[in-house]
């Protein structure tokens, strides 16, 4: 782990490794959260399942936690890095000629769902701890579906959430096959399949998230 993140290569393939883990964290967490549109009964015992199981609990829950952080810690470290290399902006920065706002802006939209990740956080994950642990409450098992029908009654954080889902988009747009290359999968022939993979990734999964904020809150 050190050797990994000791050079700059080393650093940009760990990133890469952490955003690969979470990209596949975000497809199983938004098709367990489509369950809560299509059958609160089915939501209800896929999150009993998840909230309970000590494979989930103790061994996923805490790689998602630390690969989360390194994420975030190693983004702003790569950041900081490529600025102290480039103390004098480029002479020549033809901004969209060179790169896509999507690349450039990735601490900026990094940063938004950061703190979308705090409220959200602060809205599930907390309540669950303090639900099971701080105040000791006999499982209720029903009760999953209805805690996340009543957040989206809120519109100020219905409307936090989709301009959330909005800058994660762009954030994958980039980011999606970006790990792909600094892991170096780099071929004539799988490049551009891995960027219309990209593109599909970056815009159907935050449209999934939208449509069921949307669809909780519209159904209040
Ligand atoms: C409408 C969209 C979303 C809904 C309804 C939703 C719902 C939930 C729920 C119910 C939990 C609690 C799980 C538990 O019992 O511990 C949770 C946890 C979490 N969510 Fe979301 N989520 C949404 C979008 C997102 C997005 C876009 C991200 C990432 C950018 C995300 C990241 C997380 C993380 C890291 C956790 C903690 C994981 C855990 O406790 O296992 N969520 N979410």
């Amino acid at each position: 782990m050190a050797g990994l993140t000791s050079s700059t290569i080393g650093r940009k393939y760990a990133m890469a490794l952490s955003a690969m883990f979470l990209l596949i964290f975000l497809i199983m967490h938004l098709s367990v959260n489509l369950l809560s549109i299509c059958s609160p009964s089915a939501f209800n015992a896929a999150s009993e399942f998840m909230g309970y199981n000590p494979f989930i609990q103790f061994l996923m829950q805490p790689i998602l936690g630390f690969a989360v952080v390194f994420h975030f810690v190693m983004g702003f470290v790569l950041e900081l890095k490529n600025r102290s290399a480039r103390p004098v902006k480029y002479a020549v920065n033809q901004g969209s000629a060179n790169s896509t706002w999507m690349s450039r802006n990735m601490i900026i939209s990094g940063l938004v769902v950061l703190a979308f990740l705090g409220l959200h956080l602060y809205d599930f994950w907390w309540h669950e701890i303090n639900f099971k642990y701080i105040e000791a409450n006999t499982p209720d098992n029903g009760r999953f579906w209805a805690e996340l029908h009543d957040k989206f009654a809120d519109p100020l954080r219905v409307v936090f959430y989709v301009i959330s889902f909005v800058l994660l988009g762009l954030h994958l747009a980039h980011g999606f096959q970006s790990s792909f290359q600094s892991v170096g999968a780099r071929h004539p022939k799988y490049t551009p399949v891995i960027k219309t993979l990209g593109t599909w990734y970056s815009i159907l999964i935050p449209a999934g998230f939208i449509f069921i904020a949307v669809y909780h809150f519209l159904t209040q």
